[in-house]
């Protein structure tokens, strides 16, 4: 019996483990396997909290073009522009927001975004 315990107790603390190490890759991983990212769903917010401050329209603090809607952000999509300057170093010139680097997973949201064709729904 108490071995039964003990082992019931190490089972628990492994499970205990295991799952309070879901990171923000897991979550990723779900998000790859189940979903196409679009535009609506998800890239128009991640540009709204982060760059739409400065590229707006019109645009502010020396903004060089708008990014408030699906086509003004699609053609810095696809002429590499918005994936370059989210994948410089905080500080680098013309790294994007200049205020630091977004975390990795969500640059990963958008490079997967851009790379499935850049869908808006
Ligand atoms: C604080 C204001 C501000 C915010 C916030 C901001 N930008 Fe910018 N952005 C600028 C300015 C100013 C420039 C022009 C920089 C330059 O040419 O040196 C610029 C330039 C750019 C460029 C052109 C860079 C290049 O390589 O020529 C892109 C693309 C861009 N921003 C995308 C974004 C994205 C995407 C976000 C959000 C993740 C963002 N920006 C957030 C101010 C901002």
């Amino acid at each position: 019996m108490k071995n039964t315990l003990k082992t019931t107790f190490a089972l628990a603390i492994l499970l205990l483990i295991g799952c309070s190490n879901d990171s923000e890759s897991d979550l990723i991983e779900q998000i790859d396997e189940e979903t196409v990212v679009s535009y609506n769903a998800t890239i128009q917010s991640v540009i709204n909290n982060n760059c739409v401050a400065c590229h707006s329209d019109p645009t502010q603090n020396g903004a060089p073009f708008p990014l408030t809607n699906y086509n003004q952000v699609l053609i810095r999509a696809e002429n590499g522009q918005l994936l370059r300057s989210i994948s410089r170093q905080t500080g680098e010139a013309r790294a994007m927001p200049p205020s630091g680097r977004l975390p990795q997973a969500t640059i990963d949201i958008i490079e997967k975004w851009i790379n499935e064709g850049a869908v808006e729904e």
